[in-house]
């Protein structure tokens, strides 16, 4: 190209701007990012979340949601763990029966295990941008950890989705890596700035993918930092 033309048109010799797909890291063959980015990790997931605080953040996360008050779906619930808690935090309401879902059944056999001898709980196979359920079928929903590891336009379907099976009246819970983020945070919270797993969820992102999904309002609820993680943020968004 003739430095002329290069002058005419400064953008022709920029690379097209592309979003990197979150899917697609880790050699992951699957269309969706498993929780530990890849099968062969998955026996490592339960203790790598012990290891990252990740139960006293879904304690938190159901002590802000409160008493449920019927039926709830947990999307992207990988090994369960959140889903299998909530269960056993209200044993006395086993009218509010709990479905965790996940696209990935290696996840779904390991939430199956911690789930026997409990009632009001079943997994299901499912992609949070296709759910298998009928319109205002639950009163809540919940996701922890799980936005990250979907695409712009596949969180944008599942936040839609999200809206759709909620009763009007019905509440998402979210918690998810992202927030106010600054630099002051840490180091962790530093490459959370840089990681394009986050990008969607820094500042307002989740508040607006979740309005824009129609919900009518999206109100933070607690920020923290957790060590090796950096900031997680919870959201209340209300149908
Ligand atoms: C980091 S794990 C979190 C698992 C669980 N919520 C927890 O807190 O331990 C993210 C989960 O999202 C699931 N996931 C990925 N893509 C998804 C999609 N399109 N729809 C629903 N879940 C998805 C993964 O399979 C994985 O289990």
């Amino acid at each position: 190209m003739s430095k002329t033309s290069s002058k005419a048109n400064p953008e022709s010799d920029r690379a097209p701007e592309v979003d990197p797909s979150i899917v697609s890291v880790m050699g992951n063959q699957h269309d969706y990012l498993p929780a530990a980015g890849n099968d062969r990790m998955l026996p490592c997931y339960d203790l790598l979340s012990r290891v990252l605080g990740t139960p006293k953040v879904h304690r938190r996360l159901l002590d802000l949601a409160g008493t449920p008050t019927g039926p709830t779906l947990e999307i992207g619930c990988g090994t369960g763990n959140l889903t299998v808690m909530a269960r056993q935090m209200y044993p006395e309401l086993p009218a509010a029966d709990i479905v965790g879902t996940d696209p990935d059944p290696l996840a779904l056999a390991r939430a199956e295990h911690k789930a026997i001898g409990l009632t009001g709980i079943r997994f299901e196979r499912a992609y949070a941008q296709a759910l298998p359920y009928p319109d205002g079928s639950f009163d809540r929903a919940r996701s922890a950890y799980m936005l990250l590891h979907l695409d712009s336009e596949v969180r944008k379907q599942a936040a839609a989705e999200v809206h759709r099976v909620l009763r009007p009246g019905g509440t998402f819970f979210v918690v998810d890596v992202g927030g106010r983020i600054t630099p002051s945070d840490g180091f962790t919270a530093r490459r959370m700035l840089r990681s394009h797993h986050v990008a969607g969820n820094l500042g307002d992102g989740i508040p607006q993918l979740l309005t824009g999904a129609g919900f009518a309002r999206c109100e933070e609820l607690h920020s923290e930092i957790v060590p090796l993680v950096g900031r997680v943020t919870y959201y209340a968004a209300d149908r």
